[in-house]
């Protein structure tokens, strides 16, 4: 495991792009798995620019989101369809089609939970997956438990996740209580992490996953056993390290 500080968050936002910009230079069809929230923006906009300036080209990129609400209608403005369109796909040139993100309005969504790993599997595994981290250790939507699930699957939203993430919307009662997530094995199978953390209020998290056991209770701790995972920290992020 390495772990890279940095003074500022949009440091943090420069060095993720560029291993992503690595990663699509050495392999031009790479498989992304991407992250939505806060934590990811500025290396989106990163992104952007390098590909704006000719650098970084999505064209033969896929992309797998790690996540999506439940029930929440795509165009909704706080979907994490809508999100990845905002921040980053309208901006680049991933292929039609090459860009995936969980259907949390599928019918049947255990169905759509297998779907989605089989097409991971099918796109031959992540190469790299980005990640941020919740205040309460969870990657993707792996909430805090005392295991540690393997595939895609429907999670209920732990209260603090839902208070979290009630800065979305208008109001807490919003914030569906359901998502999708890759499963903590999908995340384990990508050939490389990078784990990103901002902010002084990651910073007893950060520690936690980083200093303590591997325990599913601070699902990010597993990441520890992964063979190839960059950390990058802001300075308040790693203030407790
Ligand atoms: C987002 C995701 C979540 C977030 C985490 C941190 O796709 O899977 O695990 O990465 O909740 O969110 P921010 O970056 O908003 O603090």
């Amino acid at each position: 495991m390495q772990v890279h500080l940095y003074d500022s968050a949009a440091q943090v936002g420069q060095a993720a792009a560029i291993l992503i910009g690595a990663q699509l230079i050495s392999k031009p069809n790479a498989v992304l798995g991407l992250a939505t929230g806060s934590s990811p923006i500025p290396t989106y906009q990163e992104l952007i620019r390098m590909h704006r300036a000719g650098v970084v080209d999505f064209s033969s990129a896929v992309s797998f989101n790690l996540d999506e609400y439940c029930r929440l209608p795509e165009s909704h403005p706080c979907s994490y369809h809508d999100f990845m369109h905002q921040q980053l796909f309208a901006h680049v040139n991933f292929a039609q089609g090459n860009t995936h993100v969980p259907n949390g309005n599928a019918a049947d969504l255990a169905a759509e939970c297998a779907r989605y790993d089989q097409a991971i599997a099918k796109a031959g595994g992540i190469d790299l997956q980005l990640l941020g981290i919740g205040h309460n250790g969870h990657i993707g939507f792996n909430e805090p438990s005392d295991q540690f699930v393997y595939g895609c699957h429907v999670v209920k939203l732990t209260q603090s996740t839902i208070e979290a993430n009630r800065r979305f919307f208008d109001s807490e009662a919003d914030v569906p209580r359901e998502a999708i997530s890759l499963g903590i094995g999908s995340i384990m199978n990508a050939k490389r992490v990078v784990l990103l953390a901002t902010g002084y209020d990651k910073a007893e998290v950060v520690r936690r996953s980083i200093r303590e056991d591997i325990d599913p209770a601070t699902q990010a701790s597993i990441l520890r056993t992964h063979p190839n995972v960059i950390i990058l920290l802001d300075r308040a992020a790693a203030s407790k390290l």
